[in-house]
């Protein structure tokens, strides 16, 4: 990597006025709309120079007709492979302990069913509400870290390890505070009150009634959340639970997303009905005619394949469904102690390639626009002129070698807004 240009020093997280990455190969989804994910097109050009001024992508044009003088921050990438940043659009990144000896015990046979009744999400709500908040911001700033060493420069976190009023508060006040102080990740904060229903509640009425009396209007009032989630499960909240829940928030102005059809089939496609979601994940369990719903609203539907790989679920009948009705999808890691201890969407890649069946080129782009529109950001996920310099150096000489060679990070270099942070 060649950075010739001393005397004009970008510092970690702050733009240079005009940034030139030459020899590039672009590998990149063609465009930053929410096409069919069999329409989308690759762009894939050798020798590109990306031209950057403040940190948006102006132009895309041959190294040879680059841009040169004093004024220009160049970094020679020598033929490397660079595409967009990727985005993380569902992680439960702010929690405290772990449940390793339940994961090992589900390897053993335990069900995620059977273990949420003693153990689970209610184990990590515990050991939450024990921990200080200069513990868990230093936590969740770690995986921040991980996630943008792995390429990822926008991170969707979750709440609900509080599941109280005060405790889902603080947390999402934490989320908040590693969103003001990070350099490098955008952090989009959502409220997940409804995560389980929490062991010292009097009754699921009496949450389910502090959550829309008390919790939801002050994450409005103090901003604390772009997005509320659901767990709609037979685990958490049933849809008649999570439908009380949605018209509050939805009343408050918003942005609604949803886990849907993890563990079983239900008739939450009323709620895709009811309610405008930016996006539904999980699916495990999901009909034809729920996705029919989610496209013919625009909702992106986003698959965890480390999730379903941890549980013993597929996500290949999902996925198919998903490519006969000519839709598109995202990925994500769904970071979190319980169903999905890992920060790394290559991994995703691996698993839902060599497991399910996923292609590459389909993997690449749900990770990338697709993830991007899962969090309404228009802006990243495709190198086109116009979007954020959000790019990432590989150190692989193609697409092709995503998923194939496993267990190493790809990544050689990040660029967030037009400057290098790792
Ligand atoms: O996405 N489904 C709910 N939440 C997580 C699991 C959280 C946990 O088990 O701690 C998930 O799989
Ligand atoms: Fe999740």
């Amino acid at each position: 990597m060649n950075n010739n240009n001393n005397n004009n020093k970008t510092y970690k997280g702050i733009s240079s006025k005009k940034t030139v990455i030459l020899g590039a190969h672009v590998v990149s989804p063609s465009v930053m709309e929410l096409l069919p994910m069999e329409d989308m097109p690759l762009l894939d050009k050798r020798d590109q120079a990306i031209v950057i001024e403040e940190d948006v992508i102006k132009d895309i044009i041959p190294s040879s007709e680059a841009p040169f003088g004093e004024e220009w921050e160049v970094y020679d990438v020598r033929g490397a492979v660079v595409i967009p940043a990727l985005t993380e659009c569902h992680t439960h990144a702010i929690f405290a302990g772990d449940r390793a000896a339940e994961f090992h015990a589900r390897i053993q046979g335990e069900t995620y069913h059977d273990q949420q009744k003693k153990g689970g999400i209610n184990a990590t709500v515990s050991a939450t509400r024990d921990a200080t908040d200069e513990a868990l911001l230093s936590s969740l700033k770690r995986w921040l870290e991980v996630f943008l060493g792995q390429g990822a420069t926008a991170v969707e976190v979750k709440s609900g390890y509080g599941l109280s009023h005060d405790q889902e508060i603080r947390l999402l006040r934490i989320i908040n505070r590693a969103k003001a102080e990070g350099h490098g990740v955008e952090v989009l904060p959502t409220y997940l009150g409804a995560h389980a229903v929490p062991r010292d509640a009097k009754s699921r009425e009496d949450y389910i009634e502090e959550m829309i009396i008390k919790t939801l209007p002050m994450v409005k009032h103090e901003n604390l959340a772009e997005f509320v989630d659901v767990f709609v499960a037979s685990v958490a909240y049933s849809v008649e639970e999570a439908d009380i829940i949605y018209n509050a928030a939805h009343k408050l102005g918003f942005k609604l997303k949803a886990h849907l059809w993890e563990l079983e089939h239900d008739n939450s496609r009323e709620l895709l009905e009811k309610y405008p979601f930016v996006s539904v994940d999980h699916l495990e369990f999901a009909q034809k005619e729920d996705l029919e719903v989610a496209f013919a609203r625009g909702t992106v539907p986003v698959l965890l394949p480390l999730t379903a790989w941890h549980l013993g679920y597929n996500i290949r009948r999902t996925y198919e469904v998903i490519k006969e009705l000519k839709g598109y999808f995202a990925i994500s890691t769904d970071f979190n102690p319980g169903t999905s201890f890992s920060p790394s969407l290559w991994q995703a890649f691996t698993v839902a390639h060599i497991e399910f069946g996923l292609p590459i080129e389909e993997l690449f782009f749900a990770s990338t626009v697709y993830a991007a529109k899962a969090l309404r950001l228009n802006d990243i996920g495709a190198i086109v002129p116009g979007s954020k310099a959000d790019l990432v150096v590989l150190n692989v000489p193609s697409l092709d070698w995503l998923g194939y060679l496993h267990g190493i990070n790809p990544v050689d270099m990040v660029f967030k807004n037009g400057s290098p942070v790792q």
